[in-house]
């Protein structure tokens, strides 16, 4: 124990190995990631058993990683974060079983972070970081505010979830209220599912954002759902794996998702302008190359018909333009000065431009992780994990992984 305030940060709930160390919840001093997607890129989205597998091969290398990066071994820890859900219950147990075993070899205390909370402070670690600066002795993120209240909407959007929660901060303690989420599947989803139908890699969110802007945004007006009843909510089933990570009655329908009906859209106009032979040929051409977003204007446009283009960009654009409509509106009814944008989708160009602009136009603050703690990491595990530790909340030995947790 260093009593820096040093947590190792531990996430293996999809389809990135990760592990980090965070300095007292307010400074990355490291961050590795080993991502699978090579792995499950040829079967079009994550494939569980696989993914447990490769946990397994890389959660020893990438915590020796992660130590080394940051200059420092385990005896200067001070505590160990691991993600408990939601996510794969196979990849969950990976980092859970190995993290139980380091804390009691260590004798640490071990820290549960749900996954949904470890995105929204990704966010807030950015913040705390961009504010420090290199040279400015470290402002601890919650420990040294005991007065200051804080409050912001927050919009988790990846490849498994779509919510919105009202996060609150006061005595240093963050609390969450979920205010809406999808019905179905999560916008990352429907970005995988749209980009796959049409000939493209996995993940397909960075294929379809890379592409989006040689096309017309507005060449096919696609329509997304609006939740018109509570009625059509109360006691319904969770519908898909986005679905379940959280109770549905009692929401406010205005801040409800669904993303299902576009996916079908996109399927609908692929096949009536007779563009699923061009996909396929897409599909074959793209596997016999690397499975990467086009590096180049050229390249993305010798891939692509412009019809295709014009499709994508005008997916993107309703996505975007639902995810800016329903957050925007949450935030004014709850009077929340302030945004935050989190998860995989958060990545997206044409997102992060159009909240920037609104917010501003509204005089709202809208801030986003950087680019490479938008999608899974384990620096956002420790962060959310430094409020524990000041409060003495640590996880039971019986700790187990719960696939569907709640925030
Ligand atoms: O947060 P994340 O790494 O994993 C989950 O918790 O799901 O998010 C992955 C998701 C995938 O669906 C991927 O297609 C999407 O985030 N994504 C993007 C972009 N980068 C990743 N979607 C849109 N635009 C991007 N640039
Ligand atoms: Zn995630």
């Amino acid at each position: 124990m260093s009593g820096r305030g040093l947590i190792l940060g531990i996430e293996t709930s999809c389809d990135e190995t990760a592990a980090a160390v965070v300095e007292r919840g307010a400074r990355t001093l490291s961050s590795v990631v080993a991502s699978q997607i090579k792995t499950h890129a040829r079967y079009g989205g994550v494939v569980p058993e696989l993914a447990s597998r490769e946990h397994l091969r890389a959660i020893v290398p990438v915590v020796r990683a992660a130590l080394a990066e940051a200059g420092i071994t385990l005896a200067d820890l001070d505590a160990i974060a691991v993600t408990a859900g939601p996510g794969l219950a196979g990849a969950l147990l990976v980092g859970i079983t190995y993290a139980k075993a380091l804390a009691a070899a260590l004798a640490l205390p071990l820290i549960a972070v749900n996954h949904l909370e470890g995105h929204i402070h990704a966010v807030l670690l950015r913040v705390i970081e961009q504010n420090a600066g290199p040279s400015t002795p470290l402002r601890f993120a919650q420990d040294d505010s005991h007065e200051e209240k804080e409050a912001a909407l927050a919009l988790v959007v990846s490849g498994g979830h779509t919510h919105l929660y009202l996060a609150r901060r006061e005595k240093g303690a963050w609390s969450y209220r979920l205010m809406g989420r999808t019905v179905d599947d999560a916008a990352g989803e429907a970005f995988d599912k749209v980009a796959k139908l049409l000939g493209f890699g996995y993940p397909g969110g960075p294929w379809i954002d890379s592409l989006a802007r040689y096309g017309n945004p507005k060449a096919v007006p696609f329509a997304l759902a609006q939740i018109k009843q509570k009625v059509h909510l109360g006691g319904k089933p969770p519908r898909t794996k986005a679905a379940k990570t959280a109770p549905i009655a009692g929401l406010d329908p205005r801040f409800m998702f669904s993303f299902s009906g576009i996916k079908t859209a996109v399927l609908r106009y692929v096949e009536l302008h007779g563009l699923r032979d061009e996909a396929r040929a897409r599909a074959a051409r793209l596997q016999s190359i690397a499975a990467r977003p086009p590096q180049s204007k050229e390249e993305a446009l010798a891939l692509c018909p412009q019809q295709v283009l014009d499709l994508v960009a005008s997916f993107q654009c309703a996505v975007v333009g639902d995810l800016m409509k329903k957050s925007f509106a949450a935030a004014e009814s709850l009077g929340a000065r302030r945004i935050l944008v989190t998860g995989g989708v958060a990545a997206n160009r044409e997102l992060r431009e159009r909240f920037s602009a609104e917010a501003a136009r509204r005089a709202l603050r809208v801030d986003f992780p950087t680019l490479a703690m938008s999608t899974d990491n384990a620096a956002m595990i420790a962060a959310a994990a430094w409020g524990r530790f000041l409060a003495g909340e640590f996880a039971a030995d019986s700790l187990s992984a719960d696939p569907s947790l709640a925030l």
